[in-house]
């Protein structure tokens, strides 16, 4: 026996338990997410995304005279300060990613409070990446408008037309659903980085560089895009298959704690029928579903007894798509849901105020001797 595991060193932290949580609560096992104390499959659908993010900072839904407070608090910080369209023209010329450019401009949220940065932490974000978005296609940013709910703001901030009833739905749809998802890796390194006592704006802006690897929230846009490269129902075998010979993993299945279904996928599976069954491409949709189908039988083949199950980046992927989002905002708008999570869990953190410092086991030499430079 090493060492490490002596010691009780569990690679990626499995399940170790790293904090205590009312925001929300999955169980892997029964294929189960809690959001506020309400099932996945309860609240999203019938929440706005102001009354999730409500939920999850106070422990309680709104009523009508607070959400209307509410509302009117984030509305006063939607529009961007000169500083930071500065920097997003200046990242647009560089054709800088743009979960790096929503790394970059949420750093330039200006230091307030607790309240008042996570306030405009969840305003700010969808407004930087519609108006990143914009920039890159070399067109001007278009103002929010105090009309409209946080969900509407964001599409009509990105195409500068007011979106449809069953738009709106289905993005307020996708943000709660995402919300928050108990101690995932981005929501870890903001309450690590809160638990220094350092500031909101700092603890979201290394959330975001932790959900944009591919492990974590990248993996919608290459998700769809196996779609469209496979085109056709009866590619899929052996277009999935190669891939999985080539020790590649498919984007949009498999899961840390679900060894089900992740019951968001089932949520946004119902958004993305409603959306396109009304108003979209059926048959991409009904691509999408092959795929799916295909995969799971061969990741059933592939690792037999592990259960690898279609989590929720696939259908946010197709959800997302048809909202007319590019892929390279399917990240960034993960972002602008999981802020709510985020935020939440830094209020939680504050308010437990103990410093997150684990330990680590030395596995180097212990006798090493200095070397002078000549002689290496
Ligand atoms: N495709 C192919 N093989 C897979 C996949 C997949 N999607 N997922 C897991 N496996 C394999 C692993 O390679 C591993 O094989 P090995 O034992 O030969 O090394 C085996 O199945 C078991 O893997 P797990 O331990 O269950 O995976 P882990 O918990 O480390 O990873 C993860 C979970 C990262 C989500 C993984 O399933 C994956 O890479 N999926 C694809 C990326 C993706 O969709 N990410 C989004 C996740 S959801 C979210 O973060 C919002």
């Amino acid at each position: 026996m090493g060492e490490s595991s002596r010691r009780g060193f569990v690679a990626g932290l499995e399940d170790v338990v790293a904090a205590e949580t009312r925001l929300s609560g999955v169980d892997g096992e029964a294929g189960q997410l809690i959001i506020g104390g309400f099932r996945v499959e309860e609240l999203a659908g019938r929440a706005s995304f102001e009354e999730t993010v409500y939920l999850l900072w106070h422990d309680a839904l709104p009523d009508s005279g607070q959400l209307a407070n509410f509302r009117e608090e984030l509305a006063g910080r939607r529009e961007l300060p000169p500083a930071t369209l500065d920097l997003l023209r200046a990242a647009a010329d560089e054709k800088v990613p743009v979960m790096d450019a929503l790394r970059m401009a949420a750093g330039t949220v200006s230091p307030g409070t607790d309240d008042e940065e996570a306030l405009a932490l969840v305003t700010r974000l969808p407004a930087i990446v519609a108006a990143y978005s914009r920039m890159l296609e070399g067109e001007e940013p278009v103002d929010a408008d105090p009309e409209l709910g946080h969900a509407a703001n964001y599409l009509y901030m990105l195409t500068g037309e007011v979106p449809g009833a069953e738009f709106t739905r289905a993005l307020d749809t996708y943000l709660s659903t995402v919300s928050d998802h108990g101690m995932n890796a981005s929501t870890f390194a903001a309450r690590v980085i809160v638990s220094t006592r350092s500031d909101f704006v700092s603890a979201v802006v290394g959330a975001i560089g932790a959900l944009k690897g591919p492990l974590h929230g990248g993996a919608p846009g290459p998700a769809l895009d196996v779609v469209f490269e496979i085109g056709d129902a009866s590619r899929a075998e052996a277009y999935l298959r190669e891939k999985l010979g080539r020790g590649e993993r498919l984007m949009g299945f498999g899961h840390r704690i679900y060894r089900v279904r992740d019951p968001r996928a089932d949520v946004l599976a119902a958004a993305a029928e409603r959306l396109y069954t009304t108003d979209g491409d059926m048959e991409l949709y009904e691509l999408a579903l092959d795929v799916e189908q295909t995969a799971l039988s061969l990741l059933a083949e592939h690792k037999p007894g592990r259960n690898l199950q279609t989590n929720v980046e696939f259908y946010t992927a197709l959800l997302l798509h048809g909202l007319q989002l590019p892929t390279q905002l399917f990240t960034p708008t993960f972002a602008a849901g999981r802020v709510a999570g985020w935020t939440g869990h830094c209020f939680e953190q504050r308010e437990l105020d103990r410093l997150i410092r684990p330990q680590s086991v030395y596995v180097g030499s212990r006798d090493a001797s200095w070397m002078p430079l000549a002689e290496r």
